[in-house]
């Protein structure tokens, strides 16, 4: 059952176990169309995205990602990469690298598939670390992995409204 958005946006957590359910293969077009919805600067979608299913490979993530252990335990994951070359807004690439994540979250949690946001950029040993395992371009540049499958934990809503962190025509 979809949910709606507010409701989508305030019910996402970080889920981080899984049931050994796979993903069915209608669910990564899903999330890569949410993704691609996601603002961009000059509308210069910069983003690619690699899925990896691939036990083998998701069991050495952890080899260079030392936040991944929950990786080689999911059912998949997606690589969010940025290509950064002959943009017309080169120095937001990340910016919009993180809208198309976020929109992965929040549509994975719609669908009822957990998932979490592993970082990558700007740190070089992870980002070499995914562009040796994937063989990637030399000027594709790996932001954020997503961690998916199907939840075997639950977790309530976080509650971080702080009203002292809210200005209003000036600090
Ligand atoms: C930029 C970024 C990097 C993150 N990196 C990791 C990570 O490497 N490993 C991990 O387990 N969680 C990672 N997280 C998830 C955060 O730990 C999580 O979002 C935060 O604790 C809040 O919990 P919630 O997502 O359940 O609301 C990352 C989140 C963001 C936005």
């Amino acid at each position: 059952m979809e949910q709606k958005a507010l409701e989508t946006i305030m019910s996402r957590r970080s889920i981080r176990s899984y049931t050994e359910q796979p993903l069915e293969d209608t669910i990564y077009e899903q999330l890569l169309r949410a993704a691609m919805a996601a603002p961009s600067a000059h509308n210069q979608q910069p983003w690619e995205f690699v899925i990896i299913d691939d036990r083998k490979l998701l069991n050495r993530i952890p080899e260079f990602h030392p936040y991944s252990k929950m990786v080689p335990g999911a059912a998949a994951a997606i690589l969010v990469c940025g290509r950064s070359k002959d943009l017309p807004a080169k120095e937001l690439w990340p910016q919009d690298c993180a809208a198309a994540t976020q929109n992965i979250l929040l549509a994975a949690t719609a669908l009822g598939i957990g998932s979490v946001w592993l970082g990558v950029y700007p740190k070089e040993p992870m980002m070499k670390g995914f562009r040796d395992l994937l063989g990637l371009p030399g000027d594709i540049v790996p932001f954020s992995l997503v961690s998916l499958g199907y939840p075997a934990e639950t977790k309530d809503p976080s509650n971080r409204y702080d009203p002292a962190r809210v200005h209003k025509n000036g600090w």
